[in-house]
């Protein structure tokens, strides 16, 4: 590549070697989670069922790490959000309030030669660039007067664009609507639950209520792995403002919060965020501003958090179709008004595919082997601590690193590994993405109480006395 000499195609070939490196690391992310407990494709035994997954042994504690650290940055470590936990199915009349039954649609449209359906929107911005977002005729006459191919079968043989609901619908016995959905998002029982919160709390304008949970889209295409499900988690939060508060100078400032989370806590790299503003003209009628924090996933720049600014559209809408009052009573002026909203919103899944693309990393040991290790953050490792003995058909060893697993694992997650030689049980908690590794040699047992610490990053060693061992790791560990 380097005896290129012309400019522009030098840089073509680079842009492709990096795309390819990309699209490499997807293939790497997808297999190493399989293969050691992350993810795996969920049905397998029956054929598999598509875009399905399983979080497995160690998906599930980073996710649960995940949840927990958006959880204690957002609710439990700032006094003015408070948490809740809706449920799936909401009542009916809340998806008619919210705009859902109505207007919750993508553009779909079907090629006749093979059958397939598409996103007709990503289709004709694929081909042309143009961005046709909900303007159903101009898609369908510029995806026939441009001939845009079929990305499944290469025909051009395409029906009317036309919209599809994406709402899961449902049944439930002892009600008398007929439509239930499973919900699309967890934002509308936030705001369902404003008045009791308000009755039960002391919570005072500005405020915010948070809730993580699922939520579920009945998706045109999913895929790209666990970036677009028909079944994901959402971490999101309604902030209640005074309407005729500074709100620009807030909305900055969450977007700032939710970057620091994606970094700070994710692992992102700042490089790697790019901000992607609504424009005016496209913004739903009820927002004032909507930005999409955009990470550069292996298949391109994709939205993996948002903000937007709802004014008081979803109060305004649930008192009407509730007929209840969904009012703040300013308790300093005495008025009354119905409080404006910004919404700061995090896909789950995307934030968990991030911090494995940002953990994973491929390195040359001293001795020239290969490793591969997964750098995450400490607080969101699966494991954080591997206890060893030097040789499984030892006894005294094996004893002596159960006990020393048993008084860890009191305070920290952690795991017991007897199998193959030490240099395989490293290459495991390395690619488990393990922060520490305790080996009980004879040294142990022998002298005076020591075990050998393995830090992943470094992949140095300290000796360490047992008795100072839990306070080592506490203060490993202090700030988690
Ligand atoms: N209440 C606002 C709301 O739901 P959204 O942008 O539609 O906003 C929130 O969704 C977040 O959920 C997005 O920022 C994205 O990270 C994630 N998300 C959206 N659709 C998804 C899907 N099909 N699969 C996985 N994550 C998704």
């Amino acid at each position: 590549m380097l005896l290129v000499r012309s400019g522009g195609l030098e840089l073509y070939l680079c842009y492709k070697f990096e795309l390819m490196q990309k699209q490499n690391l997807m293939e790497k992310i997808v297999s190493l989670s399989k293969r050691r407990g992350f993810i795996f494709p969920s049905s397998e035994i029956y054929g598999g069922f598509a875009n399905t997954y399983t979080y497995g042994p160690y998906g599930v504690e980073l996710k649960n790490n995940i949840k927990k650290a958006w959880w204690k940055m957002f609710v439990q470590d700032r006094e003015d959000i408070v948490g809740i936990d809706g449920p799936i199915i909401l009542h009916p009349k809340a998806w008619e309030a919210s705009g859902h039954t109505k207007s919750f649609n993508d553009a779909m449209v079907d090629c006749r030669k093979c059958k397939n359906r598409f996103r007709a929107d990503h289709l004709v911005k694929k081909s042309t660039g143009q961005d046709l977002e909900g303007e159903l005729d101009k898609m369908t006459k510029k995806l026939r007067e441009e001939k845009v191919k079929c990305p499944d079968c290469g025909g051009s043989d395409w029906t009317e664009v036309r919209n599809f609901n994406m709402m899961f619908k449902t049944e439930m016995n002892g009600v008398a609507e007929k439509d239930v959905y499973l919900r699309p998002e967890t934002a509308q029982a936030i705001f369902i639950e404003f008045k009791n919160i308000l009755d039960s709390t002391r919570m005072k304008v500005p405020f915010g209520i948070a809730q993580i949970g699922k939520a579920f889209r009945n998706e045109i295409i999913a895929g790209n792995f666990i970036f677009r499900l028909r079944e994901f988690e959402i971490m999101e939060l309604e902030y209640f403002i005074n309407p005729e508060e500074n709100w620009e100078r807030l909305f900055e400032k969450w977007l700032v919060l939710q970057g620091d989370f994606a970094v700070n806590i994710l692992g992102a790299k700042s490089k790697d965020l790019k901000r992607y503003e609504h424009p005016k003209e496209k913004l739903s009628h009820y927002s004032k501003k909507t930005v999409d924090i955009e990470y550069d996933f292996p298949f391109g720049f994709s939205e993996l958090f948002g903000l937007a600014h709802r004014g008081d559209f979803d109060l305004t809408e649930h008192a009407k179709f509730s007929g209840q009052k969904l009012e703040y009573l300013d308790p300093k002026t005495n008025k009354k008004y119905i409080p404006h909203v910004l919404e700061p919103t995090f896909g789950l899944d995307r934030a968990l595919l991030v911090s494995l693309l940002s953990a994973y990393n491929e390195e040359k040991t001293e001795k020239g082997d290969m490793r591969v290790v997964m750098k995450f953050r400490k607080e969101l490792a699966p494991v954080k601590i591997a206890i060893f003995p030097l040789l499984k058909n030892k006894p005294e060893l094996v004893s002596k690193a159960k006990e020393i697993f048993n008084d860890l694992r009191d305070d920290f997650v952690c795991e017991f590994d007897d199998n193959g030689n030490i240099g395989k049980r490293y290459r495991r908690q390395d690619e488990i993405g393990t922060p520490y590794c305790v080996t009980v040699d004879f040294d142990t047992l022998e002298s005076n109480s020591i075990v050998t610490v393995r830090d992943r990053d470094t992949m140095e060693q300290e000796k360490i006395n047992i008795k100072n061992l839990k306070d080592f790791f506490k203060g490993k560990f202090k700030n988690n």
